[in-house]
């Protein structure tokens, strides 16, 4: 099978190899032949920190080619998209069955790709603000990967959504993506607050800033830290937003569910309901074949992705990789 594995050696880091071991799915998994998947920031650090001969990949996107042999899951031949947490850039996978939904037919498998950790993020971050009708939402990062969700989401919950954005020629995307106000410096900000809610993927100096800007009682979520460690005070609370809370994202944490709440598996299937709707929108700024992914790498860290990079793999004949994969 051919996917790729780190190797210091090789572009970006990362070897295409054609001689992998096939996928042997636990009884709670499927074997999925990868149609799409997308690129996150946070792989960029995975792919240095891990060791060599790791598998990345965490978004995907295809068609189960076996189900789950405890009976469970997407029947073989369903389309789904799934969050792995590693092992997804590969002609195939196995797939949790409590990772992944199902696609309805107008998903397509390059869309639905850019949703596992991007979307799930920033519907996670939101729910943290409870009721979003008619609230006041920050976003930082508006135009990123995680921020062109948070800010679409929360304008369809009913939000009044302020997008930050990094540079003066990112504001017609945060406008059309839902935001009705659109900053490049914080401080800018207040004029259209104070927020109920603050979505934060940057950190560093901005996140005092964003809680500057919180109502009483407010919540600020923060998800990431690209702008480096922040300081923070209870000074920053005492500007307004009393008894606010600042909540620490994982948007990974399958415990989600546990007590009744939404599933990884139930969160993936708003989201790809949500784009069938044509509620949600992803917006991909790198689309490319899967063995250019080297390429999109480098260009996802010198900064020139905006959105989401996704690459796809050519249609795997159903038989054929059934016969090679059992
Ligand atoms: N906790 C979790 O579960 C979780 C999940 C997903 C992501 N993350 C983290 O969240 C962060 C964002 O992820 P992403 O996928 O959205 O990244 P991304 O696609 O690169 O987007 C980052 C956005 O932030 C902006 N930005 C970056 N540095 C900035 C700065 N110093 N000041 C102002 N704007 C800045 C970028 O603007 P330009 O494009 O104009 O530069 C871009 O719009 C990353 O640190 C990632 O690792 C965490």
């Amino acid at each position: 099978m051919r996917g790729f594995l780190t190797d210091p050696t090789a572009p970006a880091g990362l070897r295409l190899a054609d001689d992998l071991p096939e996928p042997e799915p636990a009884p709670g998994e499927f074997l999925l032949a990868v149609h799409a998947y997308a690129l996150n920031r946070d792989e960029l650090n995975l792919l240095r920190r891990r060791p060599d001969g790791w598998r990345p990949g965490q978004d995907v996107a295809g068609t189960v080619l076996r189900a789950a042999a405890d009976g469970t899951g997407p029947v073989e031949g369903a389309r789904v998209l799934a969050r792995l947490d590693q092992h997804g850039w590969a002609e195939r996978a196995a797939v949790p069955v409590h990772s992944a939904a199902l696609l309805e037919p107008g998903v397509s498998f390059e869309q639905a790709a850019t949703l596992p950790i991007a979307g799930v993020t920033s519907l996670r971050a939101l729910r943290h603000g409870g009721l979003l009708l008619g609230a006041d939402v920050l976003v930082t990062g508006a135009t990123g990967g995680v921020g062109q969700f948070a800010v679409q989401l929360a304008t369809a919950a009913g939000a009044r959504v302020t997008a930050h954005v990094s540079r003066p020629e990112r504001a017609a995307t945060a406008r059309a993506l839902g935001a009705r106000h659109v900053v490049t410096r914080l401080a800018d900000a207040a004029a259209h607050g104070p927020y109920h809610l603050v979505l934060d993927g940057i950190g560093g100096p901005a996140l005092a800033d964003a809680v500057r800007l919180l109502a009483p009682g407010a919540t600020a979520v923060l998800y990431g830290n690209l702008g480096g460690p922040s300081q923070l005070s209870v000074a920053d609370f005492y500007a307004q937003g009393w008894n606010a809370r600042l909540v620490g994202l994982i948007s990974a944490d399958p415990g989600v569910g546990a007590g009744g709440g939404p599933t990884m598996a139930d969160d993936l299937a708003t989201l790809a309901r949500l784009v069938a709707d044509g509620r949600l929108t992803p917006h991909t700024t790198l689309t490319a074949d899967w063995t250019r992914t080297p390429n999109a790498l480098t260009a996802l860290a010198r900064g020139e992705v905006r959105g989401k990079a996704v690459l796809t793999l050519p249609p795997q004949g159903h038989e054929s990789v059934l016969d090679r994969a059992l």
